[in-house]
């Protein structure tokens, strides 16, 4: 069994990815936050920064994702990308927001199976690496995900994501595991299952009603509890040494956010969706993370962090 951190805009970026490899473990393969393709006149060396192999990208397994409908502009990118030493792109038809979706991208497109087809016939004739998809169920309603697994299923794909949501539903409402299963049975590729899995106990319920699924995508269960994936392959951390690691870990991603970014109020914004996940463990009642929210300065902000990571406080499980 393999786990994949999933991509989160903002969050999972490359030394975050680094940082939680070293603190926490646990994760095979790392996908990158997507990039949007534009046309090739318009591609500049900074798009692709995250993903430069001295971030060390390359000791790492990880995955560049690339969001966009137009297959010339997904072209080049993907040459850049490659010529990087990428050896596998994912292809995002997921992505739920309206400024997305309006264009027909991410999970704007599934209502389109003409257009998913013409454009994976210009990829597939030469792409000289692995292409994977992530989709959602459909953008509005699940015959739109049973299109285009259909398309899907006459190109030759390494594997395909599915989160079990349909795009308008954003992150609300649950997964529905019926529609994912059918989607799943429908499918040619390997299917990755993706979506909700916040405790060991989901984990084990999701992985026992689908066994031939082999590969798990955690996204915000593993921002939130960073101790998920090593429970999940059977190497749990003791409840008692969490609260001491997690405060390694932030002041590992503090102390870069301070170095590269200028000014309290940037640094400070960056660390308040940090605790948007860390918190939920720490701070369940919300009694720290109130006051980081209100806090504009480095020197409350590390004070409040101090008092809220102190010895004297316990993971809530
Ligand atoms: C703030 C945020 C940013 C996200 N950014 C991306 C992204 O760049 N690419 C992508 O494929 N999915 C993105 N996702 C979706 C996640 O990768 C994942 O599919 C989704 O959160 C469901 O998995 P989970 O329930 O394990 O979190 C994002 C989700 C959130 C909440």
């Amino acid at each position: 069994m393999s786990l994949i951190l999933a991509p989160i805009q903002g969050m999972t970026i490359a030394h975050y990815r680094n940082l939680y490899a070293e603190y926490f473990g646990g994760i095979d393969t790392y996908y990158a936050p997507f990039i949007a393709t534009r046309e090739s006149s318009k591609i500049s060396a900074s798009l692709f920064k995250d993903l430069l192999p001295e971030f060390n990208n390359t000791n790492l397994n990880v995955i560049p994702q690339l969001i966009g409908n137009n297959s010339s502009d997904f072209r080049s990118f993907a040459t850049t990308l490659v010529t990087m030493g990428y050896k596998e792109i994912n292809w995002n038809i997921g992505c739920p927001y309206p400024m997305i979706t309006k264009k027909k991208k991410g999970s704007g497109i599934l209502p389109y199976p003409d257009m998913i087809k013409s454009f994976l016939d210009d990829i597939c004739i030469d792409n000289n690496y692995a292409l994977t998809v992530k989709m959602r169920l459909g953008l509005n309603l699940l015959d739109e995900g049973i299109a285009a697994i259909r398309i899907l299923n006459d190109y030759p794909l390494n594997g395909v994501i599915i989160h079990g949501r349909v795009g308008t539903q954003k992150y609300e409402g649950t997964v529905n595991l019926d529609s994912f299963e059918l989607l799943n049975d429908l499918s040619k590729h390997e299917v990755i299952y993706n979506g909700d899995i916040f405790t060991l106990a989901d984990y084990t319920k999701i992985a026992a009603r689908f066994p031939a699924i082999n590969k798990f995508m955690l996204g915000r269960g593993a921002l939130r509890d960073p101790f998920l994936p090593s429970a999940i392959k059977g190497n749990p951390v003791p409840t008692h040494l969490k609260i001491s690691k997690m405060k390694a870990f932030h002041d590992a991603v503090y102390a870069h956010y301070k170095s590269i970014l200028s000014g309290d109020r940037h640094l400070i914004d960056r660390m308040k969706e940090f605790w948007v996940y860390n918190s939920v463990h720490i701070d369940p009642v919300g009694k720290y993370t109130r006051e980081i929210k209100k806090c504009h300065t480095h020197a409350a902000y590390e004070q409040i962090v101090s008092q809220m990571l102190d010895s004297s406080n316990t993971w809530k499980e």
